[in-house]
């Protein structure tokens, strides 16, 4: 009785739809911030916005960026949308915030986006979006972190600002750094 009780309470809150889209999909979080809730980014985040960020994406071909929705009031996805802002202004892209954000976020924008998005182009996809609603967002998206279901694996989004996740076609979903130079350590090998 319990058990099926809670099949069905899991079932009810699963996902409906995953995304299923040929285009690559890459997703970062908002680059290092300052504690307690102060506005911007750190010198740290302003460097990994500023000069990583853009020259990992100048040559991957991107068509589309997507913003959680920055919110002046509240402070939501501001740092989201300052991380997002230098590649976008190289790339000559207006970066897409209109899935909201937070409570005000429709579970279904960001997947129907970028399904709608797929159905016109074959470019690549970023999404840039708040570190804290990671966990909702690849829920919504249907996407499995490498290394299991445990649902904690978003947390590490919170604490390192350098992880890029990559989805194509062919493969599985792959985590890696975006080895910013100065400000990610050392890469195995690199000297
Ligand atoms: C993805 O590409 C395959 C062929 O490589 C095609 O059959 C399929 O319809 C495509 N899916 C979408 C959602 O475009
Ligand atoms: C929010 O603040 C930014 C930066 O200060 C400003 O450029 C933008 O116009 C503001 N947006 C709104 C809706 O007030
Ligand atoms: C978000 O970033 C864009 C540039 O991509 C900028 O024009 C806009 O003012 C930013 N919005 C806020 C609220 O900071
Ligand atoms: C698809 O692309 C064409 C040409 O770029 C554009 O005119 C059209 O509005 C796009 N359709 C959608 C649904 O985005
Ligand atoms: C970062 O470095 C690791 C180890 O060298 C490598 O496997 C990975 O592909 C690099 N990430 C990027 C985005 O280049």
């Amino acid at each position: 009785m319990l058990i099926t009780a809670l099949l069905s309470a899991l079932a009810l809150f699963s996902p409906a739809l995953a995304v299923s889209i040929n285009n690559t999909l890459y997703i970062i979080t908002n680059a290092e911030t300052p504690s307690l809730d102060r506005p911007g980014l750190t010198p740290i985040g302003l460097q990994r916005a500023q000069d990583c960020i853009p020259p990992i994406f100048a040559d991957l071909n991107l068509g589309l960026i997507v913003v959680c929705k920055p919110n002046n009031k509240t402070g939501a996805c501001i740092p989201a949308n300052d991380t997002a802002a230098p590649l976008a202004a190289s790339l000559g892209l207006v970066p897409d915030s209109h899935c909201g954000t937070g409570d005000d976020a429709s579970d279904a924008c960001v997947g129907n986006t970028l399904t709608k998005y797929a159905k016109n182009s074959t470019l690549a996809i970023l999404v840039v979006w708040d570190s804290a609603e990671m966990d909702d967002l690849l829920e919504n998206l249907d996407i499995e972190l490498p290394g299991g279901d445990d649902d904690d694996d978003a947390d590490d989004f919170t604490t390192h600002a350098d992880l890029l996740l990559i989805k194509n076609q062919k493969q599985t979903v792959i985590e890696t750094s975006m080895n910013c130079t100065g400000i990610d350590g050392t890469a195995p090998g690199d000297f």
